[in-house]
């Protein structure tokens, strides 16, 4: 839900703030995100982490790729979120913010020995490991630093997540996590290696779920491996069961982020596994409903076949839509009593894929201000230099209060690091 992005007598605000305002100073593209509406989402999981006698029976480690803004990131550690990193780069962020490091995991399939050795070096809870020859390679690089490596197997558990080809991660089909029939196998080899510890077990089955059902089948499988290695003498102490839950772009329908936690608690409780540690790793779904993408009407295009209503917000800024054909909300900040026209919304950059919403009925008129909802999830940090384009301006508003979190980048800067040749 929206409840920090309001509408009220014809005006949208963020919080306590027109956000006619914040466009009027900071100009536009801007991303503008509520703190409310994060600390809520969080709360929301957090509410279910502890069961009813108030024992911690998992933690929330926000799954920065989604929004990895320092102020953002900051705001989920101050609540007590631990984060799951997939670079170098995002282990950086985690220890700008002071984050502590055995509040950390490290996923992806292409670690490279620089990264594994930095996380290593920063003593991170664990490595999520997505194949044999990664396995390895975390075992030279832990012996080259005379340290040892806390590692985690992902799973591939085959199962059909029911989402997007792009979002979905637990096919057999998928570049992602071990097969289901080598993970044993695997987790014997990596009993044996010297400066490997087994201390957990991941899986994640893709992004933008809105049914609970193939993670309760995920979960069933990853817990009869648990069973299996402990009767081998492999004791997993941590289940991390990813991320992945769905929000509302339009008629989407995912269950409410407290109940769905709960029955996935609730099933690892039945199963008699209520002794592990559990970790989550939710990213939009904590954010994704607390940003939205302001953007100015710069002209309007009548045409045979299609409306083009032509904004300054583009490809560049949000590419959801042209990498997945998403779709997001689009609103006028300000209700206007005129006719309104179907348009397509698309930015100024050269591609026939810049669009940002198709068939959109509109009561706009140029310099009118629009608000893309829920792009608080993969907007900002999938945004791209493409033609030159400066980055936006990021805002966190926190009722009355709003603050720059990130200046608009400027033009000078883009090729400040380019050299043309020598005559
Ligand atoms: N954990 C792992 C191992 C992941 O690969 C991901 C997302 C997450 C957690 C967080 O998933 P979430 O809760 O945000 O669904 N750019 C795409 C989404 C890519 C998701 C990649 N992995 C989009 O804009 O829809």
């Amino acid at each position: 839900d929206l409840a920090g992005f309001t509408e009220r007598n014809g005006t949208w605000y963020a919080e306590e703030i027109p956000l006619s305002d914040l466009a009027k100073e900071f100009g536009t593209p801007l991303y503008v995100y509520s703190k409310k509406v994060l600390t809520e989402a969080y709360r929301a999981y957090d509410k279910a982490c502890v069961d009813s006698s108030g024992k911690r029976r998992a933690r929330v480690h926000y799954a920065m790729k989604a929004n990895s803004n320092l102020a953002v990131i900051d705001c989920f550690k101050k609540l007590g979120s631990g984060f799951d990193l997939v670079s170098g780069g995002e282990l950086a962020r985690a220890l700008a913010i002071g984050a502590d490091p055995k509040s950390l995991v490290f996923a992806g399939v292409g670690k490279s020995a620089h990264e594994i050795a930095q996380a290593l070096k920063a003593g991170v809870k664990c490595i999520n490991v997505e194949s044999i020859a990664e396995l390895h390679q975390i075992n030279r690089v832990a012996t080259n630093l005379n340290c040892r490596a806390p590692i985690s197997l992902r799973v591939n558990p085959d199962v059909d997540a029911q989402t997007h080809p792009y979002i979905s991660t637990g096919l057999k089909g998928n570049k992602f996590g071990i097969a289901y029939h080598e993970v044993l196998k695997t987790y014997r080899e990596a009993a044996l290696l010297s400066q490997i510890d087994v201390v957990g077990i991941d899986c994640h089955i893709g992004s933008q779920i809105t049914n609970t059902a193939p993670y309760l089948d995920a979960l069933d499988k990853v817990l009869e491996l648990v069973t299996q290695l402990k009767k081998e003498g492999i004791e997993i102490h941590h289940l991390d069961l990813g991320g992945g839950l769905g929000i509302s772009y339009g008629d989407d329908n995912p269950p409410d982020i407290t109940e769905f936690t709960n029955t996935l608690l609730n099933r690892v409780a039945e199963r008699g596994f209520g002794h592990l540690d559990i970790v989550l790793e939710p990213g939009r779904s904590l954010v994704g409903n607390a940003g939205v993408l302001l953007t100015q009407v710069e002209y309007l295009k009548p045409g045979a076949e299609k409306n083009f209503c032509i904004v300054d917000a583009a490809m560049t800024e949000l590419m959801r839509p042209a990498l997945y054909e998403a779709y997001h909300g689009i609103v006028p900040i300000q209700t206007k009593q005129i006719t309104s026209s179907t348009y397509d919304v698309v930015g100024p950059v050269c591609e026939s894929g810049d669009w940002l919403g198709r068939d959109r009925q509109l009561a706009v008129e140029e310099g009118d201000l629009l608000a893309i909802l829920s792009a608080g999830a993969y907007g900002f940090v999938m945004a791209s230099n493409y033609n030159t384009r400066p980055k936006p301006a990021e805002i966190m508003v926190d009722g009355k209060n709003a603050y720059v979190i990130r200046a608009r980048e400027n033009i000078a800067d883009l090729f400040s690091s380019e050299t043309t040749l020598p005559d």
